[in-house]
């Protein structure tokens, strides 16, 4: 064919195309740009639409980019200049792109509605941009794993809502930056609570002013730098710190003091630095589970007895730290102890190991190189490896032969690393090369890389099923097409130390991930932000990635289709044209037809178009969908997508094309009758709104479907993680802040939502956990059609849940908010005990009562504690929790405090727990989303449907 025929139909086609595009034009030939930045382009990147849904990566609101995520595409090249045209991208992910090098664009810094950026494990060179610092929107900055050279820019402290800074594993240089004067530094970051900038080459002091009581950091990292000078006692300030690594640096000078003011701290590294001075008394650290000062100079000191106060202490390394005198036998006593290396020391006299503590999870002792002239072994000590090889007791004759003297280093971790389960009775060999067979014995292309964790572990092994659940949970929770999970082992493992361990995810279905399926896995685990329980075992995990290069595709690229084809596509793109056109003139005439049957069937019509008319309540976001918009969204009611059921009927889980994953009821008998009803339920909902609430998103009303569309709340009921249903376990400081979250929630609707709400259902069965674990309010308002039937329910005429009842209104059936706080206490004894309020025939608050002996510690309640709390631990301001749990029990409504007392007291209490445990704390006044009230608001008294009233007793004007 005619080479400009050819051209011509190409032309025509792109033209007829594009006419039909959603795609803004910017958007468009900025793509365009980038796609000439690297050197491939990813296979779906074609045809005129990015927007459209081909294109993979891409995600668009009202034609507009909004998110590219293109993790593990092989990506290679640069990054263009053109990235800068994006100007509603949200989320940038190229993670995992080894290929692509060069520096980050100038231009980046255009992109003012950023939130997410992350480029983990790519090759990007040069500076960081200075530009970077207007991206005022930005959450995530992760940056690790490039070669990043030159300066951290100080315009990064201009990142007022940066949560996330990682820059490990770089080439930067320099001194951290810090402000003075107009000039931004990071001290400014007050919503951060990551720092973590080790493995650059950073040096200078680490400025004092660095630290200040402002901040929220959780983990600071600044290990393998070259940070010279003392360790700046303003640390002590940051009183949330939880993970603390210096080490791998010149720091010197003595310890400061006030870091005994850091009680959250359970992992403290200062090794291998210059320190000197006295040793400092950490033994306030009462959360530390490791703790390492190995390798710096400190003063001779005598053998610390703080150590043994250290109850959570896991690994304790203090290897070359001139410590002399006799080990306390009180230090085996430690129930959790596993790793003790004290080798390179002064040590003597008779060493004496406990192998009897409760649990005994001894692992290795290494006292090489001390001075011990005698070991008196104990029972219990089979699985742990003692080393005193080059001490006095091992230079007598006939010593040599003794097990504790012959081993200079364990060869293996003491716990082998090499448990980790492997499929059984698998093909030894997949027939095609590099397919390997799954934990289920399926052979696969795996998706394969390297997880490390950033803070250090001390006995990954018994956790592999926690990982597991962990990540299979995550994938699930985003519908990804992962089959299985395995473990491998660890390339290098310094034991104990980072764990670097190897990870295959195996494709559901078929034998390889497709590229969006892998992007959105890959896309998760460069965000691996969640923590796996328990947290202090594992910290955040950062995953790299290899190069995959077994796509699963239904066709390959385009760029040989033969000029026929093109020919095919050209007409049939003509012929689209027109469908299209015809298919827009039938669903117009369908959208009338069906709007004029939804305004005989639908009472919610009004508030769309009705809004200047102030007597109809405003939804605050809460939308209308259609029944088949939430069919496609929760792929047609699947099985798979169910997550629950109450009398009502069942909870879908679902997808939102933007994203958001989304809870839905679904009634399951609906009556048109209960259309005003339903209209009252949605019309209270969506005028709540408190982070403590969980909130409604939308409704469908259609003749025989009622659906409410909520947020969805990932990590489920109070009940699940108290019962260990979920695997999430709550210390006692989580317990005090869910019971915090659920009483600011309630409180909100009792003092806040006007009129107020009255809740009749709290239980942990309507207590949900975010993703922080932070308690949501849950089925708040809901009036008769919704109501819960399970078997222990009543659904006559007193509502609620058995156990939990107020007695007063279930002999008055005069419902206040009173109630609401008996049943609230009823909780708290749940938190306390975990056990149902009503178990075999037996009633906690009875039991409760008649135990109580505020004579004793703990009020003499151990053996009712759960034990899930860790009772080896303080509970810190436990009786004061009890005391305030009987008085929302108490019998008569008038001696109970109102929620916003409850409130306070459980604020008091976190700030006694730890002077930091609730940085909101002390607002909680202010922290009440602002809710109009009175003659202004819109849902005025007057205005205010009396049916509805009627119809649902939740609502009463004045309790
Ligand atoms: C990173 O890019 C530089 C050149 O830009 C190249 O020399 C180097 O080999 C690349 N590193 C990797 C790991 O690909
Ligand atoms: C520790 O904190 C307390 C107040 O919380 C403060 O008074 C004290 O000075 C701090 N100690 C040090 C050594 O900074
Ligand atoms: C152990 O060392 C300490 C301090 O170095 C010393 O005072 C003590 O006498 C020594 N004990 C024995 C039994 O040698
Ligand atoms: C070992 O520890 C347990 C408790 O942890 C204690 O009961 C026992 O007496 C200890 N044994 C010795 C010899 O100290």
């Amino acid at each position: 064919m005619d080479h400009t025929v050819r051209v011509l139909l190409l032309f025509v086609f792109n033209y007829l195309l594009a006419a039909v595009a959603e795609t803004a034009n910017e958007d468009y030939s900025a793509l365009q740009g980038l796609m000439n930045g690297f050197l491939k382009k990813p296979d779906s990147w074609d045809g005129p639409d990015p927007c459209g849904g081909s294109w993979i990566g891409i995600k668009c609101n009202d034609s507009r980019i909004t998110s590219i995520t293109l993790p593990s595409m092989n990506l290679k090249g640069r990054l263009a200049d053109d990235i800068g045209f994006l100007s509603e991208l949200q989320d940038l992910d190229l993670s995992y792109n080894r290929g692509l090098t060069g520096p980050l664009p100038q231009k980046i810094g255009n992109l003012k509605k950023l939130s997410s950026l992350s480029l983990v494990g790519c090759n990007f060179t040069d500076p960081i941009p200075d530009t970077i610092g207007q991206l005022q929107q930005l959450v995530f900055l992760s940056l690790n794993s490039n070669s990043f050279s030159g300066r951290i820019p100080p315009s990064i402290g201009n990142l007022s809502n940066l949560s996330w800074l990682d820059l490990t594993d770089n080439q930067l240089e320099g001194p951290i930056p810090v402000s003075s004067g107009t000039t931004p530094g990071l001290d400014k970051l007050y919503k951060a609570q990551h720092f973590h900038l080790g493995m650059n080459k950073l040096s200078g002091q680490i400025p004092p002013q660095l630290f200040n009581s402002e901040l929220t950091l959780i983990h600071v990292l600044l290990d393998q730098n070259q940070l010279s000078g003392n360790i700046p006692p303003t640390l002590g300030l940051v009183l949330d710190l939880e993970v603390v690594r210096f080490d791998g640096n010149s720091l010197s000078g003595s310890v400061p003091q006030s870091l005994k003011n850091l009680t959250n701290v359970q992992q403290l590294v200062l090794s291998n630095n210059k320190l000197s001075g006295p040793l400092p008394d950490l033994g306030e650290m009462k959360r530390l589970n490791y703790l390492d000062m190995s390798n710096n100079s400190f003063e001779s000191s005598e053998f610390p007895r703080w150590f043994s106060y250290l109850e959570n202490l896991v690994t304790l390394m203090m290897e070359n730290t001139n410590l002399e005198g006799q080990i306390p036998d009180s230090l085996f006593n430690l129930a959790s102890l596993q790793i003790v290396k004290l080798n390179d020391n002064k040590i003597n006299g008779t060493l004496v190991v406990n192998g009897t503590t409760r649990g005994n999870q001894l692992r290795l002792v290494n006292l090489q190189r001390n001075s011990i002239e005698k070991f008196v072994p104990q029972d219990g000590l089979q699985n742990v490896t003692i080393i005193l090889l080059d001490n006095h007791i091992c230079r007598e004759t006939g010593m040599a032969s003794k097990p504790y003297c012959s081993t200079s280093s364990p060869a293996q971790p003491p716990s082998s690393i090499s448990d980790i389960p492997q499929p059984s009775n698998c093909p030894e060999k997949c027939n095609e090369p590099d397919q390997i067979p799954s934990p289920k014995c399926i052979c696969a292309y795996p998706y394969q890389g390297t997880l490390k964790s950033r803070v250090l572990l001390n006995f990954p092994d018994q956790y592999f099923a926690k990982l597991e659940n962990g990540l299979m949970f995550s994938f699930r929770t985003y519908h990804l097409p992962v089959d299985s999970v395995s473990f491998s082992n660890p390339t290098e493992n310094l034991f104990p130390g980072p764990l670097n361990l190897g990870l295959k995810v195996f494709p559901s279905g078929q034998e390889g991930f497709n590229h969006t399926g892998l992007s959105n896995i890959a896309s998760l685990l460069s965000n691996l932000s969640y923590e796996f329980e328990p947290p202090e075992l594992f910290g955040p995990l950062d995953f790299v990635a290899e190069d995959y290069g077994h796509y699963e595709e239904n066709s390959k690229g385009r760029d040989s289709l033969s000029t026929a084809v093109i020919i095919g596509v050209a007409v049939c793109g003509s012929l689209l044209l027109v469908l299209a056109l015809l298919a827009g003139v039938y669903a117009f005439r369908q959208k009338k037809r069906a709007e004029r049957a939804i305004e005989r069937t639908d009472p919610f019509r009004s508030w769309d178009t009705n809004e200047r008319n102030s007597a109809i309540p405003q939804l605050k976001g809460a939308r209308h969908f259609s029944f088949q918009e939430l069919q496609k969204y929760t792929k047609n009611f699947s099985q798979d997508n169910e997550i629950g059921y109450g009398g009502y009927g069942k909870v879908y889980g679902g997808t939102l094309p933007n994203g958001q994953l989304i809870a839905i009821k679904r009634a399951q008998n609906v009556s048109l009758q209960r259309g005003l009803e339903f209209k009252a339920e949605i019309e209270l909902l969506s005028r709540v709104h408190h982070k403590n609430l969980v909130s409604l998103v939308g409704f469908c009303f259609e003749p025989d479907e009622q659906m409410l569309v909520y947020e969805y709340v990932p990590n489920g009921t109070l009940k699940d993680s108290l019962s260990g249903k979920s695997g999430i376990r709550l210390d006692w400081t989580r317990r005090l802040k869910v019971a915090l979250g659920a009483a600011r929630g309630l409180a909100y609707l009792h003092e806040l939502a006007d009129p107020p709400i009255i809740h009749r259902d709290i239980k942990s069965n309507n207590i949900l956990l975010d993703e922080r674990l932070n308690a949501k309010v849950s089925d708040f308002g809901l009036s008769k059609p919704w109501a819960d039937c399970e078997k222990d329910h009543m659904t006559t005429q007193v509502k609620g849940t058995l156990g939990y009842l107020d007695p007063e209104y279930y002999t008055s059936e005069h419902l206040t908010k009173k109630s609401d706080v008996y049943s609230f206490g009823v909780l708290m004894l749940e938190l306390i005990t975990a056990r149902k309020p009503i178990e075999r025939g037996q009633y906690i608050v009875k039991i409760v009562r008649k135990e109580i002996d505020k004579t004793k510690e703990l009020y003499g309640l151990h053996g009712l504690v759960d034990p899930a709390i860790g009772l080896s631990l303080t509970l810190p301001s436990f009786e004061k929790f009890v005391d305030l749990t009987m008085n929302c029990l108490e019998e008569s409504s008038t001696n109970r405090p109102t929620m916003t007392d409850v409130v306070r007291e459980i604020e008091s209490m976190l700030l006694q727990a730890g002077p930091n445990l609730t940085p909101e704390s002390a607002s909680t006044s202010v922290s009440f989303e602002d809710v109009s009230k009175g003659s202004h608001h819109p849902y005025s008294n007057e205005s205010f449907d009396s049916s509805a009233v009627n119809s649902s007793t939740t609502i009463k004007g004045k309790c």
